[in-house]
């Protein structure tokens, strides 16, 4: 039996990587991107090693441009948000994580794919809605839902038998649970589990507090191609710099907060607390963007289609038909969204300040308020008026005057 593992580097992969070893009999093949969490990949190569994986079996690769560029800047020109709020800085890593796994478990020929999500939660459902997706007859391994360690005393207990390091804070329990990438840091479970409580300053690693930030505002300007955001100030930057650059002067000025209760796929509420600088300044640069490029019609399309295509991404399935339906259409939207736009960082805020491009639908002489060209006649209004109000008058006319 050969698996290929999801491996993080962290304590319970590392306790995954040697239970598929001696309880599942398994030759493991790890696997550790870098989506830009901000953790050195080295010590989870090293650790790979002192655990018994040959050279060959570890696999170490750098995802980030491939993670922004094909994923969170698609996703992005639909403006997607779930539930209202979550920019589903977790749900749009997944199936990156699945596709690179499924084409390692092809290239050394493994038999079985291996993730480290609870039983609980929404992560199980997207790794493996991808694995299936992508290679319908894998074996998946979930030792969340199969290994019988009745607690965490059990499982430690299991790694120290084995000489997996544990560290001194994690003998005690982690006060929260984390999974971040360039996109987002989540936080969730323990200190965060009462949702009436306000989380700690302390769960919130990539913002400052909007209290804390400068009094004097940042104002950056975004050049966008095609719904994509292609440059900063002037300066061309591939995908993942310039998200990691949004990143740092959201940070700076405590942009990209969010507590929310959402309602997970399986069926129960969740609490997190998310930070995502980067991508709340590009969701509003990118409304910018659209606001002066887009017509309505279009624009009010994409409005109604979003919640959909958010609920897809949640749910797993990226690859699946009706998401890439709905990204074709989304995708045409963009042909004209190109230009630049104008934003202000003031503590916590993002305000767009300014928008140009060579093709707008923005008509200053239509829009006036002195008189305008002939493109529009005033007394046309008067006609659009009483059509419009038609029907409402034949129901006041059968029901009686309202007020
Ligand atoms: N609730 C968020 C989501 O479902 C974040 C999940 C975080 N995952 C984790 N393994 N800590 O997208
Ligand atoms: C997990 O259960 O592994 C994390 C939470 C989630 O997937 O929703």
């Amino acid at each position: 039996k050969k698996v290929v593992l999801a491996y993080s580097g962290g304590l319970d992969t590392s306790i995954i990587l040697k239970w598929l070893q001696t309880e599942y009999n398994a030759e493991v093949v790890t696997f550790t991107a870098d989506l830009g969490q901000g953790e050195e990949l080295a010590p989870a190569k090293e650790k790979a090693l002192k655990l018994g994986i040959k050279p060959e079996n570890i696999f170490i690769d750098d995802l980030r441009e491939e993670f922004v560029r094909d994923f969170v800047f698609p996703m992005f020109r639909a403006n997607t948000v779930y539930e209202g709020q979550y920019l589903l800085g977790t749900s749009i890593a997944r199936p990156l994580i699945s596709k690179r796994q499924i084409e390692i478990a092809r290239q050394v020929g493994a038999d079985a794919v291996c993730h480290g999500a609870t039983g609980k939660g929404n992560d199980q459902v997207r790794f493996e809605l991808g694995y299936y997706a992508l290679e319908p007859d894998i074996r998946v391994v979930a030792p969340w839902r199969e290994w019988d360690f009745k607690s965490r005393e059990a499982l430690l207990d299991f790694a120290e038998k084995h000489q997996i390091p544990i560290s001194k804070d994690k003998r005690g329990e982690a006060p929260f649970s984390v999974d971040a990438n360039l996109l987002h840091s989540s936080s969730e479970g323990k200190v965060l589990e009462d949702p009436a409580v306000e989380a700690p300053e302390f769960v919130h690693q990539r913002t400052i507090a909007p209290e804390d930030a400068p009094d004097t505002p940042t104002i950056i300007t975004i050049a966008y191609e095609k719904g994509d955001p292609v440059a900063i100030d002037g300066e061309a930057l591939s995908p993942a710099a310039l998200l990691t650059k949004l990143n740092q002067l959201g940070h700076d000025n405590g942009v990209g907060r969010l507590d929310m209760v959402e309602n997970r796929f399986i069926g129960m509420k969740s609490r997190g607390v998310y930070e995502t600088p980067g991508g709340t300044i590009m969701l509003a640069a990118h409304r910018g963007m659209e606001s002066i490029t887009l017509d309505r019609g279009a624009m009010h399309l994409k409005d109604e289609l979003m919640p959909k295509y958010a609920s897809l991404i949640y749910n797993g399935f990226w690859f699946s038909p009706e998401r890439e339906m709905l990204q074709a259409a989304i995708d045409h939207s963009q042909q004209k969204v190109s230009g630049t736009v104008r934003v202000k960082l003031y503590k916590g805020n993002v305000t767009i300040i300014g928008r140009e491009s060579p093709n707008s639908l923005y008509d200053q002489d239509l829009v006036t308020f002195e008189e305008g060209v002939q493109a529009y006649d005033h007394k046309d209004a008067e006609g659009f008026i009483k059509l419009n109000a038609l029907r409402l008058r034949v129901l006041a006319k059968r029901d009686g005057q309202k007020g």
